[in-house]
Formats: C-alpha cells, sequence, structure tokens
C-alpha cells in the first residue's frame, strides 16, 4: 500500500511536545479498513499508536540528548518509529527496522511530519550487528517466544559495548534481572489500545551480562 493510501486511513496526532505521529484511535476498525483495502490477511496495525515504551524513551532521550547525538542508532521494531524520530532530532543518524511494511512506511511519514531524515529496514534483524552505537527497543517484550529471541541477541549488542535502552510498560516478558531503571514516566494510557490503566512506563539500561 502506497503511503498517501495509508495516510487517509490514520489521523495527525501531537503525541508529545514537539512531535506529531500518524495514529488510529483504535486498532480494530483500521485493520479491517486495511484487510479490506489489500485484500489480505495482515498482522494487527500496531504501528498506529504511540505505545508508552516509545514515549518513555521520548522522554528519557529528550532529558539527555547525549545519549543519542551523534550516534549511530537502531530503533529497533520501531513502529511509528517515534523513539528513532526524536534521536534523528539530537542529530543521531537513525535506522529503523520493523517486520511490517506498513509500519516503515507509517515512520517515513512521521519522519516527515517532524522534518527529520531517517533510514529504514524491512526484515527480522534479531541476531544481526551492523555496529550500532544505540540500541532504542520499545515496547516488545510483549510474547515469550519473541522476548526470548530478544534477549539473547541484546545481550551479545551490550557485551560488545552498544548502549541498550528499553522502554516499557510494565511487560511480562522483560528480563528484569538483565536491566537497570534509567527513569520512570507518567503517561496517560489509551484504554483502546493499552492494556493498562495507570501504569508507568519505564526506561530501563540492559546491562553487561
Ligand atoms: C507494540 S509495537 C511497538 C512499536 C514501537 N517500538 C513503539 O514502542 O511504539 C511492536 C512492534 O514490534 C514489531 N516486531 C515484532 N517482531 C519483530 C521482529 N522480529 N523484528 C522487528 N520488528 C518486530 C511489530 O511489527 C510492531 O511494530
Amino acid at each position: 500500500m502506497q503511503a498517501e493510501a495509508l495516510e487517509t486511513l490514520l489521523g495527525r496526532v501531537v503525541v508529545a511536545p514537539q512531535l506529531e505521529a500518524w495514529v488510529a484511535p483504535s486498532p480494530v476498525p483500521l485493520w479491517e479498513a486495511l484487510e479490506a483495502r489489500t485484500g489480505s490477511l495482515l498482522p494487527p496495525p500496531f504501528f498506529a499508536h504511540a505505545w508508552p515504551g516509545s514515549l518513555a524513551l521520548v522522554e528519557a532521550l529528550r532529558a539527555d540528548a547525549g545519549l543519542v547525538a551523534g550516534r549511530s542508532v537502531l530503533d529497533f521494531a520501531c513502529g511509528g518509529a517515534l523513539a528513532g524520530i526524536v534521536a534523528a532530532q539530537f542529530g543521531a543518524r537513525v535506522c529503523c527496522n520493523d517486520i511490517d511494511p506498513l509500519a516503515l512506511a507509517t515512520a517515513q511519514l512521521n519522519a516527515r511530519l517532524n522534518r527529520v531524515e531517517l533510514e529504514t529496514r524491512l526484515g527480522d534483524l534479531i541476531g544481526d550487528d551492523d555496529g550500532w552505537q544505540v540500541l532504542l527497543v520499545g515496547d516488545v517484550f510483549y510474547e515469550a517466544p519473541l522476548a526470548a529471541r530478544v534477549t539473547a541477541w541484546l545481550d551479545g549488542l551490550a557485551a560488545r559495548g552498544a548502549l541498550v535502552l528499553v522502554g516499557d510498560p510494565g511487560r511480562q516478558f522483560l528480563p528484569l534481572d538483565r536491566v537497570s531503571l534509567v527513569s520512570t514516566h507518567s503517561l496517560a494510557p489509551n484504554p483502546a489500545w493499552d492494556s493498562v490503566t495507570d501504569r508507568p512506563a519505564r526506561v530501563w539500561r540492559w546491562r553487561t551480562p
């Protein structure tokens, strides 16, 4: 689907100070519309929400731009790439990655909206290492098999010196024994998307194993 067609199904919203995004108020109507337009079965449109994981990363980067300024950054499982966009605003060279092509289309729409440039890479990069200095990992510990693969990968990246920052709203499969708390963020959840009510989101730093 072309980015322009995708844009017509989404709404432009200010999701944080100086940060706009193309989002949907709830997942199911968008999901149905996308499947009707494309004539295919699609994964849930996770890219159309500003997840608390990314919003916590956005706040943490705003509090300390030095975490990413001038560095090569991978926004892994980027969805709409809000964390990557803020890193790019602070002068990082950002690659955004997702397995969903519609996520990367939305990431580019959001980048244009916020006047930054991003590289995008489609596919499963778990296990790869392009020498990224920083990894931004927003809200990916929501299912056990994915969390297990990501955990082993991040262990290796942290061990060779990458800074790995995880934004997480309290997901069950985040291995708390591997991370140190950076910051806590009080964010208003959207009940149509977030299965939490008033739980804070946290930013964690992956420890060296
Ligand atoms: C809950 S969303 C989080 C999106 C974004 N990081 C945020 O916090 O707003 C999870 C994302 O992970 C992506 N994803 C799932 N498995 C992946 C994998 N193996 N590689 C890359 N992305 C993946 C999904 O397509 C989806 O966009």
